[in-house]
C-alpha cells in the first residue's frame, strides 16, 4: 500500500500532526536519521511500525555531532529523494527541520552525554556524543514519541541514548534494530555512498575480519588505511576504520575470541 507521507518543516506543523495522532489515541514512534535513506533506515521504519500506529522519520544533518567541517559538508544530503523513499515504507510523516528551527540564532543550551560515551567513539570523536544527545533530546521534545528506534550499527550511540533517556527521565521506549548488511556483509551506511568500487571492496572485508576475531593488524593487512579501534563493548566487538578517507564503523557479537594484540 502506498501511504501519503507529510513533510513537516516547522514546529507548529509537527505539533498539529502529533496532536492529531494523540487525539485518536494513536501511538507515535520516531526514527531519527540524518537522511540519505537506505535499506537500513527502512528496516528501522519497519521496527517503528510494529510499535506504533503513527511513524515519524526525522531527517536532520546535525552539525553539533561532526568533528570536522569537511565531514559535515560532504555528508550526503537528498531530502527530495528521502521523501520519495519514505512513500510506501510505512512512514506517516517526515520531520525535516531547517538549521534555524533546530538551532535558532543565539541558542546556547546543550546536553552532555554520560558515562556510556567514554572510550571508543567518545575518545576518537571528542564532543560527538554531546552533539548526538543534544539533538536527540531536542527531537524527543519536538516529536514527543512513545518510542524511538535506533540502529544497532551505532552500538555505543544506542547505549548513550538509553543512558540519557534513563537519567533524564524521558518517557520514551528506546528500541535497537539489528544491523542491515549487503550480500557481502557490509553494514549499510549513508557513508558507503562516498566510496569508489575499490573502496567498497575493502569496506566489505570489515565484517569478515571482525567475525574471524581479527584485530587492527588484520584490518590494516586487508587494505584499511587506519584503524581507530577494535575492542569489546557490552558484548560486542566494535570497530572503526578508514578507507578512502571515509570512516566506517561496525560491530559483531563477541563469539568469545580473545582480541589479538594491537586491538584497542
Ligand atoms: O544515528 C544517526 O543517524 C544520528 O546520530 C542521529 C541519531 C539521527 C542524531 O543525529
Amino acid at each position: 500500500m502506498v501511504r501519503a507521507v507529510q513533510t513537516l518543516r516547522d514546529i507548529a506543523a509537527l505539533r498539529a500532526f502529533v496532536g492529531a495522532q494523540r487525539s485518536t489515541a494513536r501511538r507515535v514512534a520516531l526514527v531519527p536519521t540524518m537522511g540519505a535513506l537506505h535499506a537500513g533506515h527502512i528496516a528501522l521504519l519497519r521496527a517503528a511500525r510494529a510499535r506504533a500506529e503513527a511513524v515519524v522519520a526525522s531527517v536532520f544533518v546535525n552539525p553539533l555531532q561532526f568533528n570536522e567541517v569537511r565531514d559535515f559538508e560532504h555528508y550526503p544530503r537528498d531530502l527530495e529523494g528521502d521523501a520519495a523513499r519514505l512513500r510506501d515504507t510505512g512512514c506517516d510523516a517526515l520531520w525535516a527541520p531547517s538549521d534555524a528551527t533546530m538551532y535558532p540564532e543565539g541558542h546556547s543550551v546543550t546536553v552532555r552525554a554520560g558515562r556510556a560515551a567514554q572510550g571508543f567513539e567518545g575518545t576518537h570523536r571528542p564532543g560527538h556524543f554531546d552533539g548526538v544527545v543534544t539533538v536527540v533530546a531536542k527531537l524527543f521534545n519536538q516529536v514527543q514519541p512513545d518510542s524511538a528506534v535506533f540502529g544497532e550499527k551505532d552500538w555505543q550511540q544506542l547505549a548513550v541514548v538509553r543512558e540519557m533517556v534513563q537519567d533524564l527521565n524521558f518517557p520514551i521506549e528506546i528500541c535497537g534494530a539489528p544491523i542491515e548488511r549487503d550480500q557481502a556483509g557490509l553494514a549499510l551506511s549513508s557513508r558507503n555512498a562516498l566510496l569508489s568500487e575499490e573502496g567498497l571492496a575493502v569496506a566489505r572485508r570489515l565484517n569478515a575480519v571482525l567475525r574471524a576475531g581479527g584485530g587492527a593488524e588484520d584490518l590494516l593487512s586487508v587494505g584499511f588505511e587506519k584503524v581507530d579501534y577494535v575492542g569489546l563493548l557490552a558484548g560486542r566487538v566494535v570497530a572503526a576504520v578508514w578507507v578512502e578517507g571515509v570512516r566506517l564503523i561496525d560491530n559483531v557479537e563477541n563469539a568469545g575470541h580473545p582480541l589479538p594484540a594491537g586491538s584497542r
